[in-house]
C-alpha cells in the first residue's frame, strides 16, 4: 500500500430540514430527507495513519486519547473502509476541532465527513463523492451531509447505495449567515443516536415524516431562488415540528433552556418588524439565527443586548469535505 496516511478537513453543518428518526437504525437510512448549509470555518480537521504492527486502533481528540464508545465508533467506522480496501492494519486518528469543545454545536458531522474521506485517502481508496457520503452517512447520519459543497440534500432512498447527500448549490450561491447563539457548553442529555431511536415512539413522528418531502420541496425552492421569507417560514416550521416529536417521545426530550424559548419569540418579532432572521434548533439549547450575511451585525447586536447572550459564533455557506 502506497499512500497510509492522509488528512481531511471537513465542515459541520446545519439542517433547515431536519433528520429526525430512522427507517433502519443500524444503516442509519432516515426516515425522511433533509437539507442543510455547511458551515465554513466551524471545522474538523482529521489524520488517519494506518500503521504496520499496531495492535489496537488509537484516537486523540484534541490533545486527549480517547476510549470506550467513542473509540468504538471510530473503529467501526475504520472497519467499514478497511472491508473496503482489503486491508487490516490498525490505526492511528487525530483529530481536532477548531469550534469550542463541547459548546454543543454539532461534531459528529463534521468528525465523520473527515474521518470517512481521510481514511478512505490513507486506505488507498479512490472513491467518488457520493461513495464518501454513504460511508460516511454509516458513521453519524448528518455527516452525510458534510461531504458536498454549499447547500446539501441527503435523499432517503431504497438502499444504503441510494442514501447518500449532494449538493443543490454551491457555497456563493447565497451568502446566508448562521448567527449561533451558544446557549450552553454542556454536553448533550440524550444525544442525537438515542434520540433517533426514540422518534417512533412519539405519535407526531409519522405526521412529520409524512409531511417532510412537502417541506424540503418548499425549503429547496427557496434555497435555489434565494427567497428569505419562504425560507423563514418552512425552517421555523421544520424545527418545531422534530422539537414537538421530540418533546412528545415515549421518555421526552426538552433541549431546550428558557433563553432559547426567549430568542425563537423575539426572532420572530423582530422578522415581524422586518428584520430577516429565523431560527433553527438542534438537539440541544443553542439557536442558530439564519439571515443574509448583511443582517448579521445586527442580528448579533440584537442577541447581546436585548437577551443578553455571551457567547456567539458566525458561519457562512462552507465547502465540501477536502484533503489536505
Ligand atoms: C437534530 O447525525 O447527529 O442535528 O446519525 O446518530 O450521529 P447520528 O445522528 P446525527 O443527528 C442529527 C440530528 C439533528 C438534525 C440534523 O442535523 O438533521
Amino acid at each position: 500500500m502506497s499512500n497510509q496516511k492522509a488528512t481531511a478537513i471537513s465542515c459541520s453543518n446545519i439542517a433547515f430540514i431536519k433528520y429526525w428518526g430512522n427507517r433502519d437504525e443500524k444503516l442509519r437510512l432516515p426516515a425522511n430527507p433533509s437539507l442543510s448549509m455547511n458551515l465554513a470555518g466551524l471545522e474538523t480537521t482529521t489524520t488517519v495513519e494506518f500503521v504496520a504492527g499496531l495492535e489496537a486502533d488509537e484516537l486523540l481528540i484534541g490533545e486527549k486519547a480517547e476510549a470506550g464508545a467513542a473509540l468504538e465508533r471510530v473503529s467501526n467506522q475504520l472497519d467499514q473502509i478497511r472491508s473496503k480496501a482489503g486491508i487490516t492494519l490498525k490505526a492511528r486518528v487525530e483529530s481536532q476541532n477548531n469550534f469550542p469543545a463541547g459548546a454543543g454545536l454539532a461534531s459528529s458531522a463534521s468528525a465523520f465527513a473527515a474521518l470517512t474521506v481521510a481514511g478512505a485517502a490513507a486506505a488507498g481508496l479512490s472513491l467518488s463523492e457520493k461513495e464518501l457520503s454513504v460511508m460516511a452517512r454509516l458513521g453519524s447520519g448528518s455527516a452525510s451531509r458534510s461531504v458536498p459543497a454549499g447547500f446539501v440534500e441527503w435523499q432517503v432512498g431504497q438502499t444504503s447505495e441510494e442514501s447518500f447527500a449532494f449538493s443543490i448549490a454551491p457555497p456563493n450561491h447565497w451568502p446566508l449567515m448562521d448567527v449561533i447563539a451558544v446557549i450552553s457548553k454542556q454536553h448533550k442529555h440524550v444525544g442525537s443516536t438515542a434520540g433517533h431511536a426514540l422518534a417512533g415512539t412519539s405519535q407526531l413522528q409519522a405526521a412529520r415524516v409524512a409531511s417532510a418531502p412537502e417541506r424540503l420541496e418548499r425549503c429547496r425552492e427557496a434555497v435555489l431562488a434565494k427567497n428569505f421569507a419562504q425560507l423563514a417560514e418552512v425552517v421555523e416550521a421544520d424545527s418545531n415540528l422534530m422539537h414537538a416529536v421530540m418533546m412528545t417521545s415515549g421518555s421526552p426530550l426538552f433541549y431546550w433552556e428558557p433563553i432559547t424559548l426567549a430568542i425563537m419569540k423575539s426572532i420572530r418579532a423582530w422578522r415581524a418588524e422586518g428584520l430577516p432572521v429565523c431560527y433553527t434548533i438542534d438537539a440541544g439549547p443553542n439557536v442558530h439565527c439564519l439571515c443574509p450575511a448583511e443582517d448579521a451585525p445586527e442580528v448579533m447586536r440584537r442577541l447581546h443586548e436585548n437577551l443578553d447572550v455571551k457567547e456567539i459564533l458566525t458561519a457562512g455557506p462552507g465547502g465540501a469535505a477536502r484533503l489536505v
